[in-house]
Parts: structure tokens; sequence; C-alpha cells
């Protein structure tokens, strides 16, 4: 039995997706623990990251877990699935650790995240991905009151990656023969760098409308960020972003290596979710 936490989101489905596809049983993990749009075969689990005791029986007959980083019950769930026989953890962590800042707030939870996990006496592998195509689902709300998408550094380009190629990768890792990609960290990006501008040009050709790209000035960006995230986080992305100090815009072939198969572009990624733009 796999086990993979944050299975509603954008990620955990997607892994669910494809361990069912690949015909291993999966057990789904959210707060509300709903069945929701599980594929067939799918269990549905009921837990809170924040209280691993809630967590404690969704481990039961599990092999490998799915883990998403950050949360404050990390160590005590780590410390319970090894004690229920739990052999193997994949963590999804993120592009920012390798020569990261432990200052920057948002790198230091997933350095957090990666230390519990290789603290933890179980077999493990870190999924280092570079931003989601799925963060563009942001501007659906813009797209609903005209055509033109305002969006944060509009300078920087980043290979963004599509959670289904997150999911394949995790699904392989997590049924891989014992020692595969044990101890290993892999660095995931989609298949091209681009700006924010481009995306919102690729998403219009998708839905068949023709928008508009206004970036937002530093300023702008900090009053919007500011409004719905701790100032820890604002500044974690000003570093990033502004100052420069993540760099998402180098192509990796990891998707293509593990899964024998290119990563999706951002054409097929807004293909695939025009719905949740209306188109
Ligand atoms: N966005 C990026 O570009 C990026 C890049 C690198 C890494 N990451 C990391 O990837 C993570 C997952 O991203 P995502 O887009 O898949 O997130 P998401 O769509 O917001 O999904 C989060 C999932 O976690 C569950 N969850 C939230 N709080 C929980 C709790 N206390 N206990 C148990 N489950 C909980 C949610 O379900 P319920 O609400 O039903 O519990 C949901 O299934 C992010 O949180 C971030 O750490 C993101």
């Amino acid at each position: 039995m796999i086990l993979v936490t944050g299975a509603t989101g954008n990620v955990g489905a997607q892994v669910v997706r494809a361990v069912a596809a690949a015909g291993a049983p999966v057990r789904a993990l959210s707060r509300s623990g709903t069945a929701d749009g599980l594929p067939p075969g799918a269990e549905a689990a009921a837990g809170d990251l924040e209280r691993p005791e809630t967590v404690r029986p969704a481990l039961s007959g599990v092999t490998a877990l799915f883990l998403l980083p950050g949360y404050t019950g990390q160590r005590q769930i780590l410390a319970d699935a090894r004690a229920a026989g739990v052999e193997r953890a994949v963590l999804l962590s993120s592009s920012s650790v390798p020569g990261g800042e432990e200052s920057n707030a948002v790198t230091r939870y997933m350095m957090e995240a990666e230390a519990a996990v290789r603290d933890s006496g179980l077999a493990w592998t870190f999924l280092r991905p570079c931003a989601f195509m799925s963060n563009a689902l942001e501007w659906a709300d813009q797209l609903t009151k005209g055509d033109v998408v305002r969006a944060a550094f509009p300078d920087v380009r980043a290979a963004v990656l599509d959670p289904y190629d997150i999911g394949e990768v995790a699904a392989r890792v997590l049924l891989a023969e014992s020692g595969r990609y044990d101890g290993e960290a892999l660095a995931l990006s989609g298949p091209e760098a681009l700006t924010a501008g481009e995306r919102v040009r690729m998403l219009g050709e998708a839905i068949g409308r023709s928008l508009r790209f206004e970036g937002l000035t530093d300023e702008e960006a900090r009053a919007d960020f500011s409004a719905r995230m701790p100032e820890a986080y604002v500044r974690a992305f000003f570093r990033f972003y502004v100052d420069g100090t993540l760099d998402e815009s180098p192509v990796r072939d990891t998707v293509e290596k593990v899964t024998g198969r290119g990563p999706r572009t951002f054409s097929e990624w807004a293909v695939a979710h025009a719905a949740a733009f209306g188109g």
C-alpha cells in the first residue's frame, strides 16, 4: 500500500492517479478524507499533518509514503511510519534547496523537511521541482473580469513543471525496486523556460481568448503578496525572484530519464485545464 499525503492537491492528486494507473494499491490522505475524484480502487483517509496522532491509523499496511514538506508533525509522522513498517519516504521538496539560504523562510522549511526525512531511518528520495504550471490557476479569478493578467516578476524565466509529471516521477520512485532511487535528490523541471507573459499568451491560445499580460511593479507585487502570506514568505520570494538567488530556468532531463517520456509543455497543461479559466 502506498500512502499519498496532500492527496487532494495539485501534486498529490497526480501521485494518486499515477500510482493507481500503475496498478498498485493507494491510500489518499487529506484533512477532509474525501473520496471525491479518486481513481477506482484508491481509498481515502483523513488525517492532519499538524496532528500526527490523526495520521497514525493511515500508516497501517503502508510500504512507501509520499510526503508534503513543511508540517510541524513531520518528524513524529516519520517515526510513526518507521514503527508501522513503512520502508520508504518520497519527499516533495524544492529546487531552492541546493545552495539555498537557511535565512530564506521557504528554503528553510524545505531543508528542515529534508533533514527530518534523512534522519528518519527510512529509505528516502527527494523530489526537487521548480515552480509548478498549476501556479497559473491563480490567474483564473482575473480572467473572470477581463482579458488582462497582472502578475509579479515579469522578467523571471522558469522551466515550470506540470504536476502530472511530478506524479509520474513520484509513482516510479515509490514503486521502484529497493535501492533504485534511494538517497537521491531528483531535480525536476518542465521542457522550456518561460516568462509569465509567455505563459499568459499560451494560455490565451489554449482557451481561445486574446489575453494581455501586465507585469506588476515590485511595489505592487509586495503589496499583493503581503495581503496573502506571512512577511517571511514575501521576503523569501523577493530574495528568489528580485535578488535572483534562485534560478529556475535550467531545463532538466530527469522526467524523461525516470519515466521514459519528456515533460509536458505549458500549452498542454493549459489545454488540460482550460475549464478552470472558463475555456
Ligand atoms: N507551487 C510551487 O511552485 C511549488 C514548488 C515547489 C514545491 N512546492 C510545494 O508543493 C506543495 C504542494 O503543492 P500543491 O500545489 O499540490 O498544493 P495544494 O494544491 O495546495 O494541495 C495541498 C494538499 O495538502 C493537503 N493539506 C493541507 N494542509 C494539510 C494538513 N494540515 N494535513 C494534511 N493535509 C493537508 C490539502 O488537502 P486538505 O486541505 O483537504 O487537507 C491538499 O491535498 C506546496 O505546499 C509546497 O510546499 C510548491
